[in-house]
């Protein structure tokens, strides 16, 4: 197999030697495309020794062989190692300045990041959009381990052992995609978005939801190796790649849609925003204002509990089968009746779905934002868990709790 391994500028440079000898042991040609900056914690010299082959940084070097167009083409797989935050941004924003970044525009194959940094940038938020971007265009970002650092502190931000790079570049080459990624072998329904329902061919009621945490919801999943299945109901954003989308526009198109999918899913999460109610009549014309009638008035009725119906076909599924996990959104507010968390368990209660993700909303919150503060609530009775954070923060903590509930269990035949 033809690699590029990419090496930024860290200290952690010195760790990529025994990783290159972990590639070239198991036969594979390695081309190591160095950083400016990294040669200045280990020189080319090294690289061309232990791997074989010219080593160069630049795209003036032996331009007759067009390398900065050449070596992405041709690679099988492309590991950056160390991944630093500078080395991360630049691949997320598609820069182009240096031999290594314009092979990463070139790849076609495969590309796996090895991050290596001080805690502090690994957690800035810039460095985490600079991950998801990349994580949500399908490369492999590892987390990095945690321990001491290069100066005193300590903390998650060192550089992955060479032993774990080896196996997770091999994993994703052979598309076993289960290192590191607890959901491999699963199934994940996620409703997302706001369903809309019609009164006449051109007006409808719909809500405020945006879709972003479904969808954020969805990238998480996926990037924790799920199938996903998103049933998007009317959402501001669009739905992410690699993940089957099904377009659904009322309640009862999203009931139909959610049944059929529960079918085969290991997990089904309700964070779509589901109309309670629709127009009892949907008129074929439009509406009109008439000057000799009166104001017209909306009668509702009822829509079907999607979530309540898919907890009682679960349950009611044959002895043996294996347990499905089903998770609901609550959106309460507070009021004379008791604090959002008594509604909130009353509801996790009444719905008796596994986990219920609570909103605390408000006019100007959750609706449409980018960030989010949620309690997950288990039917379990375990402590409340909070999470808080931009919608990607708060999806990778539901998605990493799902994760853990469904441990216990295996994956479906
Ligand atoms: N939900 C559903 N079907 C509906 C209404 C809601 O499946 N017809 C799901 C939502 O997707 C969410 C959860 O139920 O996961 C909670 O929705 P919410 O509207 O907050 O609760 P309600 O059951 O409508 O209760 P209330 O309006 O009394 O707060």
């Amino acid at each position: 197999m033809r690699i590029v391994l990419g090496v930024g500028g860290g200290i952690a440079a010195y760790k990529v030697a025994s990783l290159l000898r972990l590639f070239t042991e198991a036969g594979h040609n390695v081309t190591v495309v160095p950083t400016e900056a990294s040669t200045r914690f280990v020189g080319t010299a090294t690289w061309e020794a232990l791997s074989g082959n010219p080593v160069s940084n630049s795209v003036f070097d032996d331009v007759h062989q067009v390398n900065h167009v050449r070596l992405g083409h041709e690679a099988d797989l492309i590991v950056i190692a160390p991944a630093t935050a500078d080395l991360l941004a630049k691949a997320a924003t598609g820069q182009a300045g240096d031999l290594l970044t314009n092979t990463l525009l070139m790849a076609r194959g495969p590309v796996l990041f090895a991050p290596a940094m001080h805690t502090e940038m690994w957690q800035h938020a810039a460095t985490r959009a600079n991950v998801e971007t990349l994580r949500s265009r399908g490369a492999a970002v590892l987390e990095p381990a945690s321990g001491r650092l290069t100066g005193a502190d300590s903390g998650p931000g060192r550089l992955p052992e060479p032993e774990a790079i080896f196996d997770a570049a091999m994993a994703l080459v052979q598309g076993q995609s289960d290192f590191q990624l607890p959901l491999a072998g699963r199934t994940v329904t996620i409703s997302a978005g706001g369903t809309r329902e019609p009164l006449d061919p051109v007006r409808f009621l719909g809500n405020r939801s945006s879709g972003k945490q479904g969808v954020a919801l969805a990238v998480a999943a996926r990037n924790a190796g799920a199938t996903v299945r998103l049933l998007a109901a009317h959402m501001d954003v669009p739905p992410p790649a690699g993940v089957e989308v099904v377009p659904v526009e009322t309640a009862l198109q999203l009931r139909e849609a959610a049944l059929a999918a529960a079918a085969d899913s290991d997990v089904v999460i309700m964070s779509a925003a589901v109309a309670d109610f629709r127009p009892a009549a949907v008129s074929d014309t439009k509406i009109k204002k008439r000057d000799d009638r009166d104001d017209p008035v909306i009668t509702l009725v009822r829509n079907p509990d999607i979530l309540h119906e898919l907890v009682e076909l679960r349950n009611s599924a044959a002895p043996g089968r294996r347990q499905q996990l089903i998770v609901g959104f609550a959106a309460e507010t507070g009021d004379n009746d008791g604090d959002v968390l008594a509604h909130a368990r009353a509801k996790l209660q009444r719905k008796g779905c596994d986990l219920l993700v609570v909103n605390h909303v408000g006019t100007d919150k959750v609706f449409g934002q980018d960030t989010n503060s949620v309690v997950i609530l288990a039917r379990s009775g375990s402590e409340p868990q909070e999470a808080s954070g931009t919608k990607t923060d708060v999806s990778a903590a539901i998605i990493s709790r799902i994760s853990g509930e469904l441990n216990s269990v295996s994956p479906r035949a």
